[in-house]
C-alpha cells in the first residue's frame, strides 16, 4: 500500500507534491511526509494523519532552493502509526520512501550491527542498511547494487543521494511509473495521476533499477534505454460535488455508470463475443478470483455462471489461490479488481500465468498492472472510485459478470434466446429502476440506521444469490461504521451462528422473491423465536411479526437483477448508520483503497 511521489526540477515542488499526495491518499492515510532536496541539503517534514496535516506543517517552507522532492503517504504494515515511522527516512546524504514490504528485514537487522535493533519498520531497516552501504562503498551505484541484491520482497523505492546528486527508482512487484518532459520528471505509484502532468509514461518493470542524473536516465539493470509510451488521459474526478461524502456520491452515480458500462458492452465490447472470447467458451473450468468486495462479486458471478451456463465454475480468494495446487484441466481464471493493483490478486494472476493458464481481468483501471499481465481485459466504466468502501465499482463488476454469463449461456445453449433477451432487457432497464430505488429507499435507510444504532451487533443473512449480497452488506457496514457485523448463508445459521442471536442483535434478512423465499422466511422465524430483531428486505409484501423492525418493500426482481436491487439499499443503510456514528466514511480507520501488500 502507501503512495509515493517524486518530482525533479519543477518550479512548484511543494504544491505539486501535496496535490499528488492528496490524490494518493486512498492508498493509506496513517501518516505522510516529504523530503525537499538540492545538491546542498535535504529538508524533511513528516506528520501523523492525513495530508492536510502535512500541508499545514510545510506552509512556511520555501521550495525555491530545492531541485526535487520525494513524498509518501503511509498505510502502516510494520511499526505503529507514528511520526518516526512515517516516510521519508533520511540523513544528511540520503532520503528514501518505499511502498511495499521488505520480507527479509529481520535477517538484515540481525546481521548488521550498524542497524539499531529496536526498529520496527522494515523501511527504516532498509534505510539504515543503505546508509551503511553508502558509507562503506565510495561509489553510490555499487552500494545500491548490493542493497538491491540483498533486500527481498515486493517493493518500490524512490531514493535521493546527495553525494552524486542522483535519484534512483527500484521496483520489485509494487507499481511505480515515471514521466518526463525535458528536464522535469514525475514519479508516482499511480500512473493515472501522472496523465494530468505528462502524456508520455514509463511503467517500471520488475527489477528495473533507474538512475536519474540531471536529465539523463540509465537503467542500471541492463543499461538499455527505457521506452516511454503514451499515457491514456484519465477521467479521474476528485470532486464531491454537492454530496457530503464521496461514498454517497458514488452510490448515487450507480445508475449512470451502469448505463455507460452496459452501452459500451452492447455497442463494442461484447460484439463478436465468440471470436473475441473463444478462450472463455472453450475452457474446461472457470475460476473467479478477487479480494474483499471483488470476491463477493466473484461469488455472485459463480451463481450467474452456475444458473445461466453449463460451465464448471468456482471462485477463490486471491490470497488463498496463490498457495494452492492448480487443476490439471484447461482453466480460465477471471480476476476481478477495481484497482487492478491489489497485490494478492496480482500475485495470484502471475501464478496462474506461470502455470500456463489463461487470465482475464475485469477492472476499472485500464492503466493498471493487471491489465498489462492478463491475456484479456474486460473494462468496467465506473470512473474513479474515491471512497474506500467500494460501491459503484462493485455493481459494475456484477454487470460485467452478468453480461459474460449471458453471452456464454447463449452460446452453450443453457439459455434460449427469449431468456437471453429477457435478462438483457432487464440489465438495460436497471438505471431507471435503480434511480427510483435510491430515491425511495433513502428515507427508509435513515430510519433503519436509527434502529441499528440501538443494537450491539448487526448480522446479514441470505440464501443462494442472496448470500454474497449478505456478505457484502456486512462488509460495508463494518468497514465504514466499525459496528460488529457478520454475514451468513441463511441455511447455516442453525449450524452455529444462531448462538449469537439475542435481543441486542439485529439481523438484516435478504429475501428476494425466488424459489427459496419460504425457506428464507423460516430462517427469519428462527431468529425471531430467539428474541433477535430483524429487518426484512424483500419485494414480497410481508406481515410484520413482533420483533420485525421493518419490512421495506423493494422493486420486483428477477434472477439477474437481484444483486443490484438488494445491494444498493444495504449501501445506503451502512452509509446513513456510519454518518450517525460520525466515522470517517470515505477514509475509514485502518483501511486503504488500494491494497498493494500481501
Ligand atoms: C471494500 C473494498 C475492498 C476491495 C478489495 C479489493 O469496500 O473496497 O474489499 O474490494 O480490497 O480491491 P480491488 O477491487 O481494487 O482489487
Amino acid at each position: 500500500m502507501c503512495g509515493i511521489v517524486g518530482i525533479l526540477n519543477s518550479n512548484s515542488l511543494k504544491t505539486e507534491s501535496i496535490d499528488i499526495l492528496k490524490k494518493l491518499e486512498y492508498r493509506g492515510y496513517d501518516s505522510a511526509g516529504l523530503s525537499l532536496f538540492s545538491q546542498k541539503r535535504i529538508k524533511t517534514i513528516k506528520s501523523v494523519g492525513k495530508i492536510s496535516a502535512l500541508e499545514k506543517k510545510i506552509k512556511s517552507i520555501s521550495d525555491k532552493p530545492f531541485d526535487g522532492v520525494i513524498g509518501h503517504t503511509r498505510w502502516a504494515t510494520h511499526g505503529v502509526v507514528s511520526r518516526n515511522n512515517a516516510h521519508p527516512f533520511y540523513d544528511d546524504n540520503l532520503t528514501l520512501v518505499c511502498n511495499g514490504i521488505i520480507e527479509n528485514y529481520v535477517k538484515i537487522q540481525k546481521f548488521y550491527k550498524e542497524i539499531p535493533n529496536d526498529i520496527e519498520s522494515d523501511t527504516e531497516v532498509a534505510f539504515y542498511f543503505l546508509s551503511y552501504l553508502l558509507n562503506k562503498y565510495s561509489n553510490p551505484d555499487s552500494a545500491l547494487k548490493i542493497f538491491k541484491k540483498t533486500i527481498k520482497g515486493n517493493y518500490a523505492f524512490v531514493i535521493y543521494i546527495k553525494k552524486n546528486k542522483s535519484f534512483y527508482l527500484l521496483k520489485s512487484g509494487s507499481p511505480i511509473s515515471l514521466s518526463q518532459n525535458k528536464k522535469i520528471f514525475y514519479v508516482c505509484s499511480d500512473s493515472s495521476i501522472l496523465s494530468d502532468y505528462h502524456d508520455k509514461i514509463y511503467h517500471l518493470k520488475d527489477n528495473d533499477f533507474l538512475k536519474i542524473n540531471k536529465d539523463k536516465i540509465i537503467n542500471l539493470k541492463n543499461n538499455e534505454p527505457i521506452i516511454f509510451e503514451k499515457n491514456l488521459k484519465s477521467l479521474n474526478s476528485y470532486d464531491k460535488g454537492t454530496f457530503q461524502h464521496f461514498m454517497l456520491k458514488e452510490i448515487h452515480e450507480q445508475p449512470n455508470v451502469l448505463k455507460d458500462t452496459q452501452q459500451r458492452y452492447d455497442k463494442e465490447y461484447f460484439l463478436d463475443f465468440d471470436t473475441k472470447f473463444s478462450d472463455l467458451v472453450n475452457s474446461d473450468k472457470i475460476i473467479l478470483v478477487g479480494c474483499g468486495t471483488a470476491y463477493h462479486a466473484a461469488m455472485i458471478g459463480e451463481y450467474y455462471f452456475n444458473k445461466l451456463t453449463s460451465c464448471d465454475v468456482s471462485c477463490e480468494h486471491a490470497s488463498e489461490l496463490r498457495y494452492k495446487k492448480l487443476p490439471n484441466k484447461k482453466c480460465l481464471f477471471i480476476f476481478i479488481s477495481q484497482s487492478g493493483e491489489t497485490m494478492d490478486t496480482l500475485m495470484a494472476l502471475k501464478y496462474v500465468k506461470k502455470n500456463s493458464h489463461k487470465a482475464v481481468v475485469i477492472t476499472n483501471s485500464l492503466q493498471s498492472t493487471m491489465v498489462r499481465e492478463a491475456d484479456l481485459t474486460i473494462p468496467t466504466y465506473a470512473k474513479k472510485e474515491v471512497g474506500v468502501a467500494s460501491t459503484k465499482a462493485f455493481t459494475c463488476q456484477i454487470l460485467s459478470l452478468a453480461n459474460l454469463s449471458l453471452q456464454i449461456g447463449k452460446i452453450d445453449k443453457s439459455i434460449n434466446i427469449s431468456q437471453y433477451n429477457k435478462y438483457l432487457k432487464s440489465l438495460k432497464s436497471l438505471p431507471t429502476k435503480l434511480n427510483k430505488l435510491i430515491n425511495d429507499f433513502t428515507p427508509v435507510a435513515k430510519k433503519i440506521s436509527k434502529k441499528i444504532a440501538l443494537a450491539d451487533a448487526c448480522y446479514f443473512i441470505g440464501r443462494n444469490i442472496g448470500y454474497p449480497i449478505a456478505l457484502e452488506g456486512s462488509l460495508k457496514l463494518k468497514e465504514i461504521s466499525y459496528m460488529h457485523s457478520e454475514g451468513f448463508a441463511g441455511g447455516e445459521m442453525k449450524h452455529g451462528p444462531i448462538a449469537l442471536i439475542d435481543k441486542g442483535t439485529i439481523t438484516i434478512c435478504i429475501i428476494p422473491n425466488n424459489e427459496l423465499y419460504e425457506k428464507s422466511l423460516s430462517n427469519t422465524q428462527e431468529i425471531l423465536a430467539r428474541n433477535g430483531r430483524v429487518v426484512i428486505l424483500s419485494s414480497l409484501i410481508l406481515k410484520k411479526n413482533s420483533g420485525t423492525l421493518d419490512t421495506p418493500q423493494l422493486p420486483k426482481e428477477n434472477f439477474i437483477d437481484t444483486p443490484f436491487i438488494y445491494t444498493i439499499p444495504l449501501q445506503l443503510i451502512s452509509y446513513y448508520f456510519a454518518l450517525s456514528e460520525g466515522t470517517d466514511i470515505d477514509q475509514p480507520r485502518n483501511l486503504a483503497k488500494s491494497v498493494t501488500v500481501e
